[in-house]
């Protein structure tokens, strides 16, 4: 079976080790797997962080990547989602894209021979998560049985924050608006994953209070856009200030993916303040990318 990353919720804790451990490796020590291959790279979105630390992660496994914006390819409008996939498994040992919809993954990774590796889409985007998890790591030392929240939107990025904290055995705590929650489902999921405890509440200042990792995101995804006023009002209230940052445990990091929208979703003192790890977060999505693109193609800490 080829190793896809579709979902963090797919790996299990031990996969998740390996990748950070890989990430964290030197970049030698990886064996350069690519060498003399290619990395296909498909973006139907804008992207500053996941193109370049892609492009760059692809590169120092010794490969080659090749980007291409959506609309040239033509995901079922040029030709079907399927045929793109059986052409890019003969020119490329990887294929990374960043989807509207999530299924085009899915569809992409049913008839692949080679690794399908999601670069974000509607539902989730498992290589931030992975750069959250290592930076996690990093600024807390041992992750398991320490406080993770998430103020906003339950969307792709909380999803797979979520999975991964709860596969680290981390407290996961949600402050998400009425209507942008994670449901029992997704709660469920949770704790199946490990989680050492969930917690949802509406009331952020308690749900951040006491945590070692407050996140947040953008109120308005990608794709989002023609709600973008109707969710500023919902999202009011939800905004990661000093007042929350202040009852969060004294030594609390703030982290985001990026972009970020000073004033709506945090405020400028705390996402340019001294808690914030945001660059550094950002800086680890290309060692994140690196370890996860070495982990499909078989490589083991
Ligand atoms: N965080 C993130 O995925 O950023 P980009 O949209 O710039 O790739
Ligand atoms: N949730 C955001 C993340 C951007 C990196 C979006 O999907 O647009």
């Amino acid at each position: 079976m080829t190793d896809h990353l579709l979902d963090i919720a797919d790996l299990g804790g031990a996969d998740i080790e390996a990748i950070l451990d890989l990430a964290s490796a030197p970049i030698d020590a990886l064996g350069h797997p690519l060498a003399g291959l290619g990395a296909a790279l498909i973006f139907e979105k804008p992207s500053a962080r996941t193109r370049h630390s892609m492009e760059m992660a692809i590169v120092q496994l010794g490969g080659h990547p090749v980007f291409t914006k959506g609309e040239e390819i033509g995901f079922d409008t040029r030709e079907p989602v399927e045929d793109v996939a059986r052409i890019m498994e003969g020119f490329h040992a990887v294929v990374a894209a960043r989807v509207y919809e999530h299924s085009t993954l899915t569809r992409m990774a049913a008839v692949s021979a080679v690794p399908v590796v999601n670069m974000l889409s509607d539902h989730s985007h498992p290589l931030q998560a992975l750069a959250d998890g290592l930076t996690m790591r990093q600024r807390l030392g041992a992750v398991a049985g320490k406080t993770v929240a998430y103020v906003g939107d339950y969307n792709n990025v909380a999803r797979s924050l979520a999975e991964i904290s709860a596969l680290l055995g981390m407290h996961v705590r949600l402050a998400c608006p009425i209507g942008f929650e994670a449901d029992d489902t997704e709660l469920e999921r949770l704790t199946l994953l490990g989680a050492a405890s969930i917690e949802q509440g509406s009331r952020p200042i308690d749900v951040v209070a006491g945590a070692h990792a407050v996140h947040t995101d953008t109120w308005v995804s990608m794709g989002d856009e023609v709600d973008a006023e109707q969710r500023r009002q919902k999202f009011e209230g939800f905004t990661v200030n000093e007042e929350m940052m202040n009852v969060a445990a004294s030594d609390a990091i703030f982290m985001h993916c990026l972009p970020a929208y000073r004033g709506l979703e945090v405020t400028a003192d705390v996402i340019d303040g001294p808690q914030s790890v945001v660059f550094q977060q950002g800086h680890n999505r290309m060692h994140a990318a690196r370890g996860a693109v070495a982990f499909v193609l078989g490589v083991r800490p």
